[in-house]
């Protein structure tokens, strides 16, 4: 969990801890384990991804695997280490008989846009609403 805090804590600013001790319980307890990844290098954790699979969701037919949260440590970024975690990910929800992966994106954050676009994710069909 710590590495986790630490690779948000580097990313945003902001280190979570209490909110990732809860998290990865939730994790445990009721998301299908395949959702929650971690990626190693020499034994150390450097990325993580958490999600779930929602069924018949917002209207939309079938089951969706929802990516949440992806993180890579900063010093091992731009060595694919995030697109195999996706890969994983989307090959697990496959192998659930799951075909599509949602995911949301800030508006103006190119890096994540850019990122998604490069592994085939293409702008949805879903508008997001908000009221504050
Ligand atoms: C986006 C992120 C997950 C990418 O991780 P990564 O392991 O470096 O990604 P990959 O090496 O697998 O990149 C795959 C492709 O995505 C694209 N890409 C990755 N990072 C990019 C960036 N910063 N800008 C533009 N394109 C990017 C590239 O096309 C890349 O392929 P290339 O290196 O051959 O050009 C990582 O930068 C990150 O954790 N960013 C912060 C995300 C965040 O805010 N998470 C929430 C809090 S932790």
């Amino acid at each position: 969990m710590s590495t986790i805090v630490q690779i948000e804590d580097l990313t945003t600013g902001v280190a979570r801890r209490d909110y990732w001790k809860k998290r990865i319980e939730l994790s445990e307890a009721i998301r299908p384990h395949w959702t929650s990844l971690v990626a190693e290098v020499d034994n150390r954790v450097v990325g993580f991804i958490f999600g779930r699979a929602g069924e018949l969701e917002f209207g939309l037919p079938g089951t969706v695997a929802w990516i949440e949260i992806i993180g890579v440590h900063p010093g091992y970024r731009r060595r694919g280490i995030a697109a195999q975690l996706i890969e994983d990910f989307t090959s697990s929800a496959h192998d659930h008989g799951i075909r599509t992966i949602f995911t949301l994106v800030s508006k103006g954050n190119e890096e994540m846009e850019r990122f998604f676009t490069k592994l085939g994710f293409a702008q949805g069909k879903m508008l997001h609403f908000q009221k504050e």
